[in-house]
């Protein structure tokens, strides 16, 4: 199969859709790989990178859109994109359509087949083409709320460890899910002092039977958030309710109660944040400060560390691009009921239901979309 990778034209990605390493299995299993120029760039990966295991570089996305098979990115495409589909051609990438009635029209009407990496699961019920993003911004958030909680930067002045003699940062962790355990290993892993808070109890004792000591953890209530409020130095949001809007779960009347220069990293800002005060930011503005309290809410974290994030994410897709070009998409997801839940839309229908019940469009369930 021919696959092509155009770089992402979203203001502030720096990430890309095929890795070097990626070119290099896909060919060696007698696949053709098409890189635009420049696409690994933002990644830190070269044209040299790619055209050294094989890969054809073209000069432009229309090369790529109109040569290619399969096209393999990061973002959703973008309009000017969406105009370069054609029917039979496969799609694999985010597509987040539920929100975007627009794209999910275009995708419709270039009659291509779209394959969503945030729908595909796995065996244990979860999403592995979001985890490693989730793994990547949880990772990210204490070193970014350290950062904040430097006194230049509007914070209290307090080092995440403290220092012999000094104590450590108090950091509440609210959501004890991959970005909170993640968030939660490294603000500890830093010397801080850290507590967990979540709503699943088989959450917490998972936690408390793997990391033990490490940190602390917390049954998520109003009433323990009122006390554990007023002490923290840094709190970071990272609940998710599947398919729903972030529940407020810190109100603008807490603030009061909290230490001047203390740190909000609203983690769960793609979902609407778990602050009242949260709004989402960019990382070339991304703190801001409500009644003495700093907030940091990027909406797309990953894209700070984009080599980073690249490679995480192109290892988990990796398995699934090959298959899709080893067999063809239908027997790829016909052999795979986890590739074929992310299958979003196909020859003009739109075969997820959770997009469909969003944005009022009939869907034709999967199984029948591959008959
Ligand atoms: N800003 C970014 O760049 C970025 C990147 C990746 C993920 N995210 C977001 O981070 C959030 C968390 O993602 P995840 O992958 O860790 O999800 P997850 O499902 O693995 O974990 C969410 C956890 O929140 C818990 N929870 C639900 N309600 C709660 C409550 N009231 N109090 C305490 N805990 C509660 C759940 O029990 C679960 O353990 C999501 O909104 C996700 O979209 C944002």
């Amino acid at each position: 199969m021919k696959l092509g990778c155009p770089k992402e034209i979203k203001p502030q990605e720096f990430r890309v859709g095929i890795t070097p390493n990626a070119a290099q299995e896909a060919i060696s299993h007698g696949h053709e790989v098409l890189i635009e120029t420049q696409a690994g760039i933002g990644a830190g990966f070269e044209d040299a990178a790619y055209a050294a295991v094989g890969a054809t570089i073209v000069g432009t996305a229309a090369e790529v859109f109109e040569q290619a098979e399969m096209i393999v990115k990061v973002k959703e495409p973008q309009a000017v994109e969406r105009k370069m589909l054609r029917e039979g051609q496969v799609l694999f990438t985010y597509l987040h359509l539920a929100p975007d009635p627009e794209q999910t029209r275009d995708l419709l009407d270039s009659g291509c087949t779209a394959i969503a990496y945030e729908t595909v699961t796995d065996r244990q019920g979860g999403l592995p083409l979001l985890a490693p993003m989730s793994e990547v911004a949880g990772r990210l958030a204490p070193q970014v709320g350290a950062w904040t909680l430097q006194k230049a930067n509007g914070g209290r002045g307090v080092l995440m460890g403290g220092v012999p003699g000094v104590g450590p940062a108090r950091i509440i962790v609210i959501g004890g899910g991959v970005v909170g355990t993640h968030a939660a290993r490294v603000a500890a892993g830093m010397g801080a002092d850290v507590t967990v808070l979540d709503r699943s109890l088989p959450r917490l004792r998972y936690l408390d039977d793997v990391f033990g000591d490490v940190f602390k953890t917390g049954y998520s209530t109003a009433g323990l958030m009122d006390e554990l409020l007023p002490q923290a130095d840094m709190v970071i949001g990272a609940v998710l309710i599947p398919g729903a809007a972030a529940p407020k779960l810190v109100t603008r009347a807490q603030l009061g109660g909290m230490k001047p220069g203390a740190v909000l990293v609203d983690v769960a800002i793609d979902q609407g944040g778990c602050f009242e005060t949260s709004r989402a930011t960019t990382h070339s503005d991304p703190i801001y400060e409500v009644d003495g309290v700093m907030h940091y809410c990027v909406a797309n974290m990953p894209g700070a560390v984009a080599r980073t994030s690249t490679i995480a994410l192109g290892n988990a897709t990796l398995p699934f691009m090959l298959a899709l070009a080893d067999k063809g998409w239908k027997q790829a997801c016909t052999d795979d009921p986890h590739l074929l839940a992310g299958l979003n839309v196909h020859a003009g229908q739109l075969t997820y239901a959770a997009v469909g019940e969003a944005l009022g469009i009939p869907v034709c369930p999967p199984e029948q979309a591959i008959a």
